[in-house]
């Protein structure tokens, strides 16, 4: 048997010093491409998702186009500002400014705590650190345990508004099967709502906080098969967490470009109608 004394410890230093060195890595492949690649597109993102959320127009294809379309960014729309068509009824009615950005920040709040996210701004906008084997660029490390970064732990709260947002925005991509005038049908903008829900709810189901609020602090797996089957049926999504964050950001504002497109004339819809 290995005992703990047999086994090749390699020492720990605690307190060495972080950030600076005249060599910041001995790497010698391209290891800057890839935060170089996520300040790029998280930069587009943000500067898109700004102008979009302000300009506070063509969110939604109505009637006058036989069409049920909202832009992913403007749903759920509650102020009386909405465009008529566009909400249920106006809920909020002293809110004047875009209906976008009364909803923003519950999206905004859930992709900037994930996890995943927190790794990929940590290393490329902070550099603490950019890389594997590359030196930190900040002289110390108080990890998430100080003011700002401990909000870092409401996540968790964020990913149940997540879901109630992914539910919405799936009754957007049913309700997208309506054609007024027409009935019911389907067209590219249809299927773009869809793809942009499923999406949205492969990148909450993947997040690690679902996993273990599903499977997490069980201490016999056994005893509760159904949460096991559930942690079982999440595991393989959790894996592929980081593809589901790229593709649905990208794909979401895809969703508000085309919608934009469709409701300012530039493009028309194609589809049918049963
Ligand atoms: S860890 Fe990424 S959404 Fe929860």
């Amino acid at each position: 048997m290995t005992t703990l004394e047999d086994a090749k410890v390699t020492p720990v230093v605690l307190g060495g010093v972080r950030g600076g060195p005249s060599v910041p890595t001995l790497r010698k492949d391209r290891w800057w491409i890839q935060p170089v690649i996520t300040v790029t597109v998280l930069a587009a993102f943000v500067a898109y998702a700004t102008w979009a959320a302000f300009v506070n127009n063509n969110y939604f294809v109505g009637a006058a186009q036989h069409r049920d379309l909202i832009s992913p960014f403007y749903s759920p729309c509650l102020t009386a500002t909405c465009v008529p068509g566009s909400h249920p009824g106006s809920i909020i009615t002293w809110w004047t400014i875009s209906p976008a950005l009364l909803i923003l920040i519950f999206p905004l709040g859930f992709r900037l705590t994930c996890y995943y996210y927190r790794k990929a701004y940590y290393r490329s906008f902070w550099w603490a650190p950019p890389a594997c084997a590359v030196s930190d660029a900040h002289g110390s490390y108080s990890g998430e345990s100080k003011f700002p970064l401990f909000f870092q732990n409401i996540h968790r709260y964020f990913f149940y508004a997540g879901l109630v947002f992914n539910t919405i925005l799936t009754i957007d991509a049913i309700v997208a099967f309506r054609q007024p005038g027409h009935g019911l049908g389907f067209s590219v903008g249809t299927a773009v709502l869809l793809i942009n829900a499923t999406l949205l709810w492969l990148y909450s189901l993947s997040c690690h906080a679902c996993r273990h609020l599903c499977g997490g602090g069980v201490k016999q797996f056994s005893a509760a098969p159904i949460r096991h089957w559930i942690w079982k049926t999440l595991t393989p999504l959790n894996a592929k967490h980081m593809a589901f964050a790229w593709m649905s950001l990208l794909f979401v504002a895809l969703a508000d470009v085309y919608v934009r497109l469709v409701a300012s004339g530039t493009i028309h819809d194609y589809g049918f109608h049963f």
